[in-house]
């Protein structure tokens, strides 16, 4: 390997490098530098390229090697990393998932730790300040989602992360789980302890173990050094079923029961998991929730659009050049994404992606819509609206994927 003496190596251990070989490389790392020199870390974002491993030098640089060989380097100066702002993902790539005491001396729970301090009340405003909307589809105000749950009459509260990600070519919630699931855990601890919730669950897709052992592990160390705010938070594995992500539906799978969504209302909020006051959020909107609560909600507010604020993480993959994990502020182009940030699509595939990226609900459908509209749409911002949350979470889905129903791509 070419590369001169680095001070540390941090090896991606997530799912895609691991399928890459990311245990070879380590290896050959630690027998090259030591092992102390190579620490595993979460997602190091350019997925298609792995496995991967960052070289951080003494002057403050970092190269990325890619290949079991290390025959390959990528340019950390790209946009694809250089326009990226990371908040949900700030420690992913950063921290050893499976090590608290890493995530410690990175800031984990420590946020948590001042929020105890605060009147609850004090802690739903900050939500509500930042603009933040959830992350799971349907972006409803999550301040608004707490208050509710904070008000609604009941001694017993129960907060719940949906963890299903059943969007295809979809692995944001997943990376975030992967690479730092005290994060995920801590938002959740700071969401209960704001609404006066008891128990908490995470439903997570029996497709991600990985993802399920490092939250068992994070669970029980955090447990054990008493940093949850006496909150018990359990696993509960879903069998993949799309339809799961529904709140309700998830929330009756919980129960044992069939994961068939219900009507509404009564929301989660008055009447959820056993007929309790339930706080009902996405993986990426808690992980979102301690950087708010550190930063401020007026740092966050100051990101993104009018309408849409903060950042949003996105799992580019299927026919894209650079297929991995980014983070952007809410209001980037999705020409940005898709063409400077991605690299382009492969000629072979453009018609399909383009018909996949309009904006909604006012353009035409997909099938009408011309090639040419599509690429003029993809000047567009991305943003959340209040209306039309199964077409955004389709059209998403296919961006994401780069896939259409019946694509040959
Ligand atoms: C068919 C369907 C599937 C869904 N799948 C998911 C999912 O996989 N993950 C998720 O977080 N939300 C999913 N949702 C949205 C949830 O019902 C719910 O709005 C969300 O978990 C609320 O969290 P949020 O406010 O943080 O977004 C789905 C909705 C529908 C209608
Ligand atoms: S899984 Fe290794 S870079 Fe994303």
């Amino acid at each position: 390997m070419a590369v001169t003496a680095p001070l540390r190596w941090r090896c991606c251990d997530a799912t895609a490098c691991r399928a890459a070989g990311s245990a070879a490389l380590r290896q050959r790392l630690e027998a090259e530098v030591g092992a102390d020199r190579v620490k595993p870390v979460g997602c190091l974002r350019l997925c298609g390229q792995g496995p991967l491993a960052a070289a951080d030098h003494a002057d403050g640089h970092t190269e990325l090697v890619g290949g079991v060989a290390g025959e390959r380097r990528l340019d950390p100066a790209h946009p694809f990393f250089a326009l990226q702002r990371p908040v949900v993902l700030e420690r992913c790539g950063l921290v050893d998932p499976d090590c608290l005491d890493d995530a410690l001396a990175q800031g984990a729970y420590a946020t948590l730790e001042r929020c105890r301090q605060l009147p609850p009340q004090a802690v739903i405003e900050e939500v509500v300040r930042s603009g933040l909307r959830g992350r799971g589809g349907a972006g409803y105000p999550t301040g608004r989602k707490w208050q509710q749950v904070a008000a609604a009459s009941g001694a017993h509260k129960v907060v719940v992360c949906n963890a299903d990600e059943g969007d295809p070519g979809a692995f944001m919630d997943r990376s975030v789980m992967e690479g730092d699931p005290h994060r995920l855990l801590e938002g959740m601890a700071i969401a209960a302890q704001a609404v006066s919730a008891a128990e908490a669950f995470i439903y997570v897709r029996a497709e991600y173990p990985l993802a399920i052992e490092r939250l068992h592990r994070a669970i029980a160390a955090a447990t054990d050094r008493g940093l949850l705010a006496g909150l018990p938070i359990q696993l509960r594995i879903g069998a993949g079923a799309y339809v799961c992500g529904e709140e309700t539906a998830l929330l009756h799978s919980i129960e044992g029961g069939r994961g068939t969504p219900r009507p509404r209302p009564p929301y989660p909020a008055v009447s959820g998991l056993w007929g309790l006051p339930t706080l009902i959020n996405n993986v990426e909107t808690f992980a979102a929730v301690p950087a708010i609560l550190r930063q401020g909600g007026d740092w966050y507010e100051a990101m993104g659009t009018a309408s849409s604020k903060g950042t949003k993480v996105f799992a580019l993959s299927g026919a894209i050049t650079h297929t991995g994990l980014i983070e952007v502020e809410m209001g980037t182009s999705l020409r940005t994404i898709v063409e400077t940030m991605g690299g382009g699509v492969p000629a072979a595939s453009a018609a399909w992606i383009l018909r996949n990226v309009q904006p909604w609900p006012t353009s035409p459908a997909p099938s009408t819509m011309p090639a040419v509209a599509g690429w003029r749409a993809q000047d567009c911002p991305w943003h959340r609206t209040v209306a039309g949350a199964p077409q955004r979470r389709a059209a998403a889905a296919h961006l994401l994927s780069g896939r259409a129903a019946g694509s040959p791509f």
